[in-house]
């Protein structure tokens, strides 16, 4: 996809701004969640976390946001 609004959910858009300033900083020894190529690699992991409430450390997300993460891992990780 060239153009990013024919595109539902991007990465850059409405992926990236999910992580919080202390999420990309707890988690960087791991991977950077502010990447676009870390959070791809890892994005079952990350998905499993968060839809099992483990993370973020101190809270869980709502279900709509792990739903917003799950859509654009499912339907091919646009940037
Ligand atoms: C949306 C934000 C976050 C996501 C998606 C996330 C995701 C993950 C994932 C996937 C792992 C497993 C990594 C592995 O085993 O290789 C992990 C581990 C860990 N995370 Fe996070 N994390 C987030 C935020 C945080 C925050 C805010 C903290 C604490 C300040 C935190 C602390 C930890 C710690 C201590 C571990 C290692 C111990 C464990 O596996 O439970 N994370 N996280």
């Amino acid at each position: 996809m060239t153009d990013d609004h024919s595109d539902p959910t991007g990465f850059e858009a409405d992926i990236k701004p999910l992580f919080r300033d202390l999420d990309r900083d707890s988690m960087l020894s791991h991977f950077d969640l502010w990447s676009y190529d870390d959070v791809s690699r890892h994005a079952d992991a990350i998905l499993a976390r968060l839809r099992a409430g483990t993370m973020p450390c101190d809270r869980a997300w709502p279900d709509a946001q792990v739903d917003l993460f799950q859509r654009w891992s499912d339907t091919g990780k646009a940037h």
